[in-house]
């Protein structure tokens, strides 16, 4: 591909496949945030991802008034600790997901939570915009009724906008009608007026839920076990499998005995790591209790 090649800065507009560009996005610009963001978050960009690269961080070369991606990735380079980090990360994060997204795995979940005896602790990794621990607190309250209360979903992610979204547990009405009618009835409140074509979390659901940021890739990680469950779906594939391997070995002293670990539809933890043996489609436990 040759749609990135660098024009001079005052070379005004040039288009290319369609798209019009105003900034300079070089093959060595784009070589240097995938390993930016491979470094700070694992995250591995396939060659494909360029243009998604550049709109997405092109915002922020205009916050800035910043023609050159050189020079927006010299300036962050220069400044390890620059807030603008976590602009840079949460632009190149994916965060596709839904409520009940993987839908076999919520009765498993039921019926795991239904054998703990003390009040059940579960870890969503990758909580992106809030879907997953919500339909996970959504789980929790149908199976426990009012003890659900006790229960915990600690909700974590790298990307600080998606967590902002997820607290706000506002969604599009379009997105929430998916649902079975009970849940949404029961768990969500329709806006009116000015918050038409919008639904919002019930404070009964959104009271289990704490949101805090976590990079997977981080020494610490500010969550504490045991947890009766870990949720980590549609992360690892970002990972190479060095990183999914290292991940892995850390959720192991985090998960009580019995505990069970969920991925995601496309990731199998089998072949990475020798702490975990297969218990269902996609859901692990284990394998030294
Ligand atoms: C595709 S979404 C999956 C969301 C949800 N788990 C699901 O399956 O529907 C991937 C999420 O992982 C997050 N993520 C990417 N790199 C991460 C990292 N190093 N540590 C923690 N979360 C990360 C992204 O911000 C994004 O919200």
């Amino acid at each position: 591909m040759t749609d990135h090649r660098e024009r001079g800065v005052d070379a005004g507009q040039w288009t290319s496949g369609g798209i019009e560009r105003d900034l300079v996005l070089t093959d060595a610009d784009f070589a240097r945030i995938r390993e930016l963001i491979y470094l700070r978050a694992g995250i591995v960009l396939a060659e494909h991802k360029r243009e998604m690269v550049y709109s997405r961080l092109a915002k922020r070369l205009r916050h800035y008034g910043i023609t050159r991606f050189t020079d927006y990735l010299t300036r962050l380079e220069r400044q390890p600790d620059a807030k603008e980090w976590e602009a840079f990360t949460n632009a190149l994060t994916t965060n596709l997901t839904a409520f009940f997204r993987e839908a076999h795995h919520f009765p498993l979940l039921a019926e795991h939570i239904k054998q703990q005896q003390t009040p059940v602790t579960i870890w969503c990794s990758a909580a992106s915009t809030g879907e997953e621990p919500y339909s996970i607190a959504m789980t929790l309250l149908e199976t426990l009724g009012p003890k659900a209360a006790q229960a915990k979903v600690i909700a974590t992610d790298i990307d600080t906008d998606a967590l902002s979204k997820a607290r706000a547990g506002i969604y599009p009405l379009e997105q929430v009608r998916k649902l079975d009618e009970v849940r949404v009835k029961r768990f969500f409140q329709k806006g009116t007026g000015g918050h038409a074509g919008l639904a919002r979390i019930r404070p009964e659901v959104s009271s289990l839920v704490e949101f805090l940021p976590l990079n997977l890739l981080a020494p610490q990680w500010p969550v504490k076990g045991p947890f009766d469950a870990v949720f980590c779906r549609n992360i690892m594939i970002y990972f190479d499998k060095d990183t999914q391997a290292k991940i892995l070995k850390r959720f192991a002293p985090l998960m009580k005995p019995d505990a069970l670990l969920f991925a995601g539809h496309s990731e199998n933890f089998s072949y990475i790591s020798d702490a975990f043996k297969l218990r269902g489609q996609t859901v692990y436990t284990l394998a030294k209790r």
